[in-house]
């Protein structure tokens, strides 16, 4: 599939953001990519650079990336905005306030939110009906899944121009028709992982009892969240990135891993064509 060379702008150069821009880019369009930190900005070209030699993908990709340190800059000629900030519901209004300011009357604007609701994202904007949702999944250049999520107000003009927009990257765009906390696939993922979760408190000494629940017919419905999960967050237990969470990672252990991982995705690419 075919589309027509676009200008992106992508907002927030962390994890997500630069491999967005990555793949934008490799797609052939002309991507700005700003970001508040001046050392997240600075480095993007690099990352995105060697996340293209490492790949095998054109690295030429990467003179198509702009970073800009000013907002304005960044959206004021862009066809599509898609923000990759933290995730935070003020900030994220916050941002998209200032770019309905800034960016073209017809600007496609999208939030990668992990969870948060597009509807509450987008709630305080002019024109609603160019706002949507498009959640990535990382690594973004790996994997296909891209959920495109539209709200009461979206048009159906902007999600179809946005399902067009990732197929033609190569990505596998699902639309999303309930704007529901943790849409689809995070919605599963994290009842599952409560569950798990649920299991891991049972292990150890009432072993007995753990057999016994095990054939209790309803799966774990506390309503918040497990009070082991926010011990291990009290105890700074943050799990991967801090070297302990439910299991401790030694360096060593997580660079396995992360390889392990890449290895995985790269070869269910070429599995994929
Ligand atoms: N990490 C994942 O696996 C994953 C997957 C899907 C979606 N997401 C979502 O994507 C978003 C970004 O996640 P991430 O993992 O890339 O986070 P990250 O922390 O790696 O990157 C966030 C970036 O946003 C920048 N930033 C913060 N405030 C800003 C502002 N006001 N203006 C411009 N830039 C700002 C930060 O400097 C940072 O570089 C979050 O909403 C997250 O929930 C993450």
């Amino acid at each position: 599939m075919r589309m027509a060379k676009a200008r992106i702008a992508v907002i927030g150069a962390g994890l997500m953001g630069h491999g967005i821009a990555q793949v934008f880019a490799l797609a052939g369009h002309d991507v700005s990519i700003h970001d508040s930190v001046a050392a997240n900005l600075d480095s993007a070209k690099a990352r995105i650079l060697a996340n293209l030699k490492d790949l095998g993908d054109d690295p030429s990709a990467v003179e198509r990336v702009q970073p800009t340190a000013d907002l304005a800059a960044a959206v004021r000629e862009a066809d599509y905005v898609v923000e990759a900030v933290l995730e935070d519901l003020p900030l994220k209004q916050k941002l998209f306030a200032e770019i309905e300011t800034h960016a073209r009357p017809r600007t496609i604007l999208a939030s990668n939110t992990s969870v948060i609701p597009i509807t509450k994202i987008m709630e305080g904007l002019r024109d609603r009906s160019r706002a949507l949702g498009t959640h990535w999944w990382n690594p973004p250049y790996l994997v296909p899944l891209v959920e495109v999520i539209g709200t009461q107000w979206t048009s159906p003009a902007a999600i179809d121009w946005t399902m067009a927009l990732h197929k033609a990257a190569g990505k596998m765009p699902v639309h999303v028709k309930k704007d529901v906390p943790g849409f689809v696939g995070n919605r599963l993922q994290h009842a599952l992982w409560r569950e798990a979760i649920a299991l891991v408190e049972l292990v150890g000494t009432d072993l007995t009892l753990a057999i016994h629940q095990t054939v209790l017919p309803d799966i774990e419905n506390r309503r918040g969240p497990s009070p082991y999960l926010e011990a291990l967050v009290a105890n700074g237990k943050l799990g991967f990135k801090s070297g302990e969470g439910f299991r401790p990672w030694s360096a060593d252990a997580q660079a396995a891993l992360r390889a392990k991982v890449l290895q995985h995705l790269k070869k269910a690419r070429i599995a994929d064509g």
